[in-house]
């Protein structure tokens, strides 16, 4: 399959860390964008966006929530692909029914509604989570598309991030039903912890966990301690991918590495001695074993992923550096907190 450069597009929570990465290589390939915020008029939140190669040209902003019925419909007709990237990613909701859950489930129906009304979308590529799929159920080794996370569980024992992983994967099973019912050709993709150099201006939320081994933000080693990780590049070549090719079907997990949040640990040392990073973290066994999510399937369809793990650290801590959202250093920190 060849670009399909020239089509319009329609990117939702286009401002964030995967969607303004996601925005500028679509730019770089020569698709007219349209980017959706929730505060267009916000220069803070959006002038990255405006600053992207080909934006003058070819990439508008369109004003849209997720806790409005109908709030895409404008964006998305005339689209003939659309990246539904925004969630709410609030860990510390004060109501998370209501903040979280409610509007990522009816957020993704609506933007079915919208493409079913616009007629021109070929396809609705819908960024998911590992969250979806190794939460609360029973512990593998080995991860692939057809494990689900088990939504009573993760209500039951509240872990850290646990509304998260509720509203996507119930947006995830709703939208599955809605998109059979209206007949959408609907694609899942599956990130696992995405890390890497990026665009937009705050501390993005992955990187407050991929990161926690520097910062001492000890309530996210339940996430780091056997974790899996993709490049943000990557993944955002993977999305346009599968939107490229017409046979793609169902979900699909995008990882390339697994990890301890011992091997982190080490890798971020060796390279960053400055950062007082611990070599043990209570609790957690030095023997753990890494687990893993396979993307078999996107590989067979010929996806090749091309940064390793110490790109994806080395990409985050520079740009968080650069950005003045790390210190240079943790030295003279006792405890290594930040
Ligand atoms: N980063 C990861 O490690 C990771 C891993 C797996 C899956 N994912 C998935 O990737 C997607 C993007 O995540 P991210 O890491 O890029 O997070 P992010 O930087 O927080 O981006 C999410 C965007 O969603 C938008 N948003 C939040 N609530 C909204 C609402 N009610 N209506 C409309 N837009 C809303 C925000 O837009 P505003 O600009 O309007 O505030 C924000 O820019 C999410 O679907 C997430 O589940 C991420
Ligand atoms: C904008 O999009 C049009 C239509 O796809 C394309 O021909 C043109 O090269 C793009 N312009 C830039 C500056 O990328």
């Amino acid at each position: 399959m060849g670009s399909e450069g020239g089509a319009t597009v329609c990117v939702t929570g286009a401002a964030g860390f995967i969607g303004s990465w996601l925005v500028m290589r679509l730019l770089d390939k020569g698709y007219v964008v349209r980017a959706t915020v929730r505060d267009p008029g916000n220069m803070k939140k959006v002038k990255h966006l405006l600053e992207l190669p080909n934006a003058d040209a070819n990439l508008t902003l369109w004003k849209a929530d997720l806790g409005e019925d109908g709030s895409f419909d404008e964006a998305i007709k005339g689209c003939s692909a659309v990246f539904h990237v925004a969630t709410p990613m609030d860990f510390e909701s004060q109501d998370p029914e209501n903040e979280v859950i409610k509007p990522t489930i009816n957020g993704v129906l609506s933007i079915i509604k919208s493409c079913t009304k616009a007629k021109t979308v070929r396809r609705l590529i819908f960024t998911s989570s590992a969250g979806t799929v190794n939460v609360g159920g029973q512990q593998l080794l080995e991860y692939d598309e057809s494990c689900w996370s088990d939504v009573d569980m993760i209500r039951e024992k509240k872990m850290t991030g646990w509304m998260y992983f509720a509203s996507k994967t119930l947006a995830e099973q709703a939208a599955w039903a809605a998109a059979k019912e209206n007949n959408i050709h609907f694609i899942s993709i599956i990130p696992t912890l995405v890390v890497g150099p990026f665009i937009m201006p705050s501390m993005p939320p992955s990187l407050v966990t991929a990161l926690s081994p520097i910062t001492g933000n000890e309530a996210h080693y339940s996430i780091v301690k056997q974790c899996q990780y993709v490049h943000l590049d990557d993944l955002c070549n993977a999305h346009i991918y599968l939107s490229e090719h017409p046979e793609a079907e169902g979900r699909y997990i995008c990882s390339s590495d697994d990890a301890t949040i011992y091997d982190i640990a080490k890798l971020i040392r060796e390279k960053y001695p400055e950062y007082n990073v611990p070599t043990k973290f209570e609790g957690i066994d030095e023997n753990l074993r890494v687990v893993s999510f396979s993307s078999k399937k996107l590989r067979d369809m010929g996806f090749q992923f091309k940064y390793s793990l110490e790109d994806m650290y080395t990409g985050a801590i520079e740009t968080c550096r650069e950005k003045g959202l790390i210190p240079h250093s943790t030295e003279g920190h006792a405890n290594g907190n930040i």
